[in-house]
């Protein structure tokens, strides 16, 4: 039996949780894409591998970053920025491969987001203990476009409140293929992900990896 058989048997879960008004958990949608998706992920970070960024308040995040697609996400002391060059390797960030486009696209739609072209997919790691604390996506130009976000490996815990930080927010257990997308009305809802329980992922050990798709201008 395979790892990904191994992953889809017993999933009982249903296959779609609303989140809020526009915002909503496909679980286990990423689970065709896998094959592809996992060997195209590597590619990339040979390429562009993982790092910690600093924020502008000059903390270095606990979630280590790459990004793949035209432009990419960055953090730096003078602050975020979508940027199409990797400030690490002075190079271009590695193109967005077509099964993580395809994946996105139909993801989007599935939820009612007809359409969905990012541009950027930022690629979050996070090992045991690691965290990302409340924020609003808002360094896009267009908020029409909703965010779509794909989970990979050890389970973790989604933070998704409203449009004001002391909103208390929602808690989503979010597992390996689950894909979650906001837009519309939850577009600018704050969210977060609590610190990540240790445990062993059969098919990404020790660690999660979060792709999130945004049409960034
Ligand atoms: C993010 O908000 O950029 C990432 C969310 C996640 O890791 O699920
Ligand atoms: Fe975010």
């Amino acid at each position: 039996m395979t790892a990904d058989l191994f992953e889809s048997v017993g999933d009982t879960r249903p296959p779609r949780e609303a989140m809020a008004e526009g915002a909503v958990v496909l679980r286990g949608f990423a689970r065709p894409f896998e094959a592809e998706l996992l060997p195209a992920l590597r590619a990339i970070l040979k390429q562009s591998p993982f790092r910690h960024l600093v924020t502008p308040g000059g903390h270095r995040m606990s979630v280590a970053m790459t990004n793949c697609g035209s432009v990419g996400w960055v953090s730096d002391p003078t602050g975020y920025r979508y940027d199409a060059i990797d400030p690490e390797s002075g190079q271009k960030w590695p193109a967005m491969p077509p099964v993580l486009r395809r994946l996105a696209a139909d993801a989007a739609d599935d939820a009612g987001y007809k359409g969905f072209a990012p541009e950027a997919c930022l690629i979050n790691r996070y090992v045991p203990g690691a965290k990302l604390s409340l924020h609003q996506d808002k360094d896009e130009l267009d908020f029409a476009a909703p965010i779509v976000s794909v989970s990979l490996g050890l389970p973790a815990i989604f933070l998704f409140g409203g449009l004001k930080r002391a909103d208390k927010p929602a808690r989503f257990r979010l597992e390996h293929s689950d894909v979650v997308v906001w837009g519309g009305p939850s577009r600018l809802f704050f969210h977060g992900v609590a610190p990540l329980a240790d445990g062993e992922h059969a098919v990404m050990c020790r660690q999660r990896i979060n792709l999130t798709f945004r049409k960034a201008r």
